[in-house]
């Protein structure tokens, strides 16, 4: 069956940190399909978005000082920054925190729990906080850490819910058995299989340690596994519990895309929830490679993680996109180099599709001034253009239905490649030397503009600014985002008579040593800054007297409602006595408080925090590891003290 619907997902990311080039390889990948399917005439929804409960997000935020939301809502902007700088026109960009979210994953926890599949029970493993994936034993690598990322796991002991998974193994087996193409690429269909065949089991979907998640419906104490709340985003894209019109014209998804580090969770767990909660499940779930820096995993302590902001910067979005769908086939892990993407920069985007952008229109100027000729009678060289034409864009539609990019673009310029070999056998500078041949000259020309219209077309969905400069170029005066997929396959639709206008090249090369040299130079000039910055950030002794530093001593304290970090406390400094609010709750019990004699800072700005009133800052000295200590005084002295 057909259908005109098209529905594809990103992985909804975790907001614990900037997103990086792999990301932005998954989402350029969805957005392409979605682009080319939208080009296809089907009604296309993209859904991405940010995953973000769970103990890891709760710690991130706690390192920044920040409540769990408020620090999320930095980053999420910065994901949204980032998918409108490359352009992906995401139609659903879901917030696990959103109300319309929630109320979806407690409705489909609730079904499930009523059908019986959900139980109480304890639960005694290792958890992966980095992975959000609990671990028995015999799964963790030789060191004893995350089998997947190879970090240290936490022992856990809690009461918690458990989703029956066991119960699905059967029916899942069954299911991928009829269903082959459900896992992609198909080697990675074996790995799963065998997963399920060792034995699936139940999987704990609730924590009480932590309470940063939607409340288990039926128990306030617990709050939702992140990953059962995560994958139902996919759901909640399409309107699912809110939108029944939309959901039912767009699920079951086409297509989940996702890295290979989280395809068990898409086609093991995600699977079984769907089919305890009687609801369809997905078409396709593809797991891509992983993007490597050098051969080794990008991060942060190495130095080397890509920043696609400042790619976009220095080389444009169509590079960039270009370069992710073009360099490493959709489903092998790649390598990312900055070398390889000017190089290949240079020979696709500017040597070969921007030649021949400017020698065609150039000799539309010269030989016929700047108007598009009627084509003459053919030659052997036009039909066989025709025919490279109609065989490579039939070849990349059909790499495109299976999400290989990189050859359906090499199809495409197996095609450009032709045409501009087919300048070189039809050699227009001797044909228009000879008036007679005025007519040959012509078809020449038409069939290179003719060419050129295919190709902005088809880029569409791979380039989001060539295509439109192409079609301004060649001087088509439709409407390029009215084309569709049919106006590629059908040769000679360029209207004759109609006006060139020569521009700028769309691709200007790159010169990878100037590149690499201009790049030193301004991390040199960086590095020069920061030493300068160093020496400018010590500050007077008049600075430092400005702070008014006392011994304060703790009369009463407490926990501020709704809070789980702040207390508020009653200090003495001598005679006056004073209000403050203190982030130290995870640290120090109210009651363990009254009596010490704290430093604050007695001379800050009165603030309201949680909507109570702080006239200072108690002082604490902390660790990386988010120890806490507050500072006291060696020996007893008044409260009201100055410290200088
Ligand atoms: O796993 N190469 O989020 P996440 C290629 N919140 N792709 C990469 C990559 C790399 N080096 N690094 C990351 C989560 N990715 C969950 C998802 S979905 C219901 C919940 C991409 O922020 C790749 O798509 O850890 C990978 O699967 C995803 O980012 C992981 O993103
Ligand atoms: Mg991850």
């Amino acid at each position: 069956m057909t259908k005109d619907t098209f529905y594809v997902t990103t992985p909804i990311y975790y907001p614990n940190d900037k997103l990086h080039i792999g990301h932005t390889y998954t989402t350029t990948a969805a957005d392409t399909i979605a682009k080319f399917k939208e080009l296809q005439g089907y009604e296309t929804e993209l859904v991405t978005g940010s995953d973000e409960h769970g103990q890891k997000l709760q710690k991130a935020a706690e390192e920044h000082d920040m409540e769990p939301l408020e620090y999320i809502n930095g980053i999420v902007k910065t994901f949204k920054d980032l998918w409108s700088t490359l352009e992906v026109d995401y139609t659903g960009f879901i917030r696990t925190t959103s109300q319309e979210h929630k109320e979806d994953v407690q409705q489909i926890f609730k079904k499930v729990y009523d059908k019986g599949d959900i139980y109480k029970d304890k639960y005694e493993g290792y958890y992966c906080t980095p992975c959000e994936a609990y671990w028995k034993e015999r799964e963790l690598d030789e060191e004893g850490n995350c089998p997947d990322c190879n970090r240290p796991v936490e022992w856990m002991e809690e009461e918690s819910y458990f989703f029956k998974m066991s119960k699905y193994e059967d029916q899942l087996l069954e299911f991928l058995d009829e269903n082959p193409d459900f896992i992609q690429p198909a080697k990675r269909r074996n790995e799963m299989i065998n997963f399920i065949k060792d034995g699936l089991e139940d999987l704990c979907v609730s924590r009480t340690s932590f309470d940063w998640g939607i409340p288990v419906p039926i128990d306030e104490d617990h709050v939702i596994y992140v990953w059962f709340d995560a994958l139902i985003s996919y759901l909640t894209g399409i309107g699912f519990g809110s939108d029944e019109k939309k959901y039912n014209n767009y699920w079951p998804a086409d297509i989940h895309i996702v890295g290979k580090d989280i395809l068990r969770f898409h086609t093991i767990i995600w699977p079984a929830i769907l089919m305890a909660a009687d609801i369809e499940l997905p078409d396709q779930v593809f797991g891509h490679g992983f993007l490597t820096v050098e051969g080794g995993k990008m991060s942060k302590s190495k130095g080397n993680v890509v920043d696609p902001i400042k790619l976009v910067e220095d080389f444009g979005v169509d590079a960039v996109r270009y370069y992710l769908m073009r360099e490493v086939a959709f489903g092998t892990d790649g390598s990312y180099s900055t070398e390889a993407f000017i190089r290949r920069l240079n020979s696709d985007l500017a040597n070969d599709l921007g030649n021949l952008l400017n020698r065609t229109v150039a000799m539309v100027e010269q030989y016929f001034d700047g108007v598009i000729p009627e084509p003459g009678p053919e030659t052997d060289y036009d039909l066989d253009l025709k025919e490279t034409a109609n065989e490579e864009l039939t070849a990349m539609a059909e790499d495109m239905e299976n999400l290989q990019f990189s050859t359906a673009l090499e199809h495409l310029w197996t095609f450009i490649r032709r045409t501009n070999k087919y300048i070189d056998q039809t050699t227009p500078w001797i044909l228009a030397k000879d008036e007679d041949r005025k007519d040959e000259l012509g078809t020449v020309l038409y069939n290179l503009l003719e060419a050129l219209r295919i190709i902005a077309i088809a880029l569409k969905p791979f380039l989001p600014e060539a295509p439109a400069k192409i079609w301004q170029q060649i001087g088509i005066k439709s409407d390029l985002d009215q084309q569709s997929w049919s106006e590629v396959e059908e040769w000679g639709l360029l209207e004759a008579g109609v006006e060139v206008n020569s521009g700028d090249p769309i691709f200007p090369r790159v010169d990878i040593e100037e590149y690499f040299a201009k790049q030193d130079e301004m991390k040199e000039d960086k590095e020069e800054e920061t030493a300068e910055m160093t020496e400018e950030d010590k500050i007077t002794f008049d600075d430092f007297s400005k702070l008014d530093l006392r011994v304060a001593e703790v009369l009463e304290a407490e926990k501020i409602e709704d809070s789980n970090k702040l207390l508020k406390l009653q200090v003495a400094l001598g005679e006056e006595e004073r209000q403050l609010v203190a982030g130290i709750a995870k640290h120090y019990k109210a009651d363990e408080l009254v009596g010490k004699k704290v430093l604050i800072v007695a001379n800050l700005e009165p603030a309201t925090i949680f909507g109570t009133e702080s006239n200072g800052m108690v002082l604490a000295a902390s660790n990386d590891e988010g120890e806490l200590t507050l500072t006291t005084v060696d020996q007893d002295i008044e409260s009201g003290s100055k410290i200088e």
